[in-house]
């Protein structure tokens, strides 16, 4: 799974970039996680001389503010009072699921499997699926305050 499409990573990191540029180095101070495992090997090309900037640059938030969903695994579940929709992100073997379902409604369930996070963790993460070369934001999100799931405002 991890070398399975390299150009669609590629065009995630461009557009994060270029959508999140100063305010993350400025304003996220949040304590980080493990780096991301596509920034972490994109940039390791320029640490290979560059290896005190590149150390110190996958400790910012910015260097962690995607990846690949198995990268940051947060689960959980809630029910969408004005739907009656349960949403439930689950770990199935590494890979990270979205289940959907409203109960008594057949016609309304299924299941997505998440391929990448967006967000440092400071205020949440949200995830990315991809469906024929698109890639579209799950519904809901994992909130830090709350340390919860709940939907996209
Ligand atoms: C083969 C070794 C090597 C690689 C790979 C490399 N650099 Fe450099 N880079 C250097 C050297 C040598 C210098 C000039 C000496 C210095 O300023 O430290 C330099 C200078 C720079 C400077 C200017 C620094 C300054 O203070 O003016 C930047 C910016 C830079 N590199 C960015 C990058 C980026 C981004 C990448 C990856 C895409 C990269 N480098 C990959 C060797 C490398």
């Amino acid at each position: 799974m991890s070398s399975s499409a390299p150009p669609l990573r590629n065009l995630l990191l461009l557009l994060i970039l270029a959508a999140y540029p100063e305010r993350m180095l400025a304003e996220d101070t949040s304590p980080v996680p493990g780096p991301a495992s596509p920034v972490r090997k994109a940039d390791a090309v320029c640490g290979k001389c560059h290896q005190d900037i590149f150390r110190k640059y996958l400790g910012t938030p910015m260097a962690n503010a995607s990846g690949l969903a198995s990268d940051r695994i947060f689960t959980g579940g809630f029910r969408h009072a004005a739907s009656g929709i349960d949403y439930r992100v689950s770990d199935q073997y590494g890979s990270l699921w979205l289940n959907y379902a409203r109960p008594g409604d057949p016609g309304l369930q299924g299941s997505q499997k998440l391929d990448y996070f967006l967000g440092s963790g400071h205020l949440g993460i949200t995830y990315l699926y991809s469906v024929n070369g698109y890639l579209l934001e799950s519904p809901v999100a994992y909130y830090a305050d709350s340390e919860a799931y709940d939907m996209k405002p």
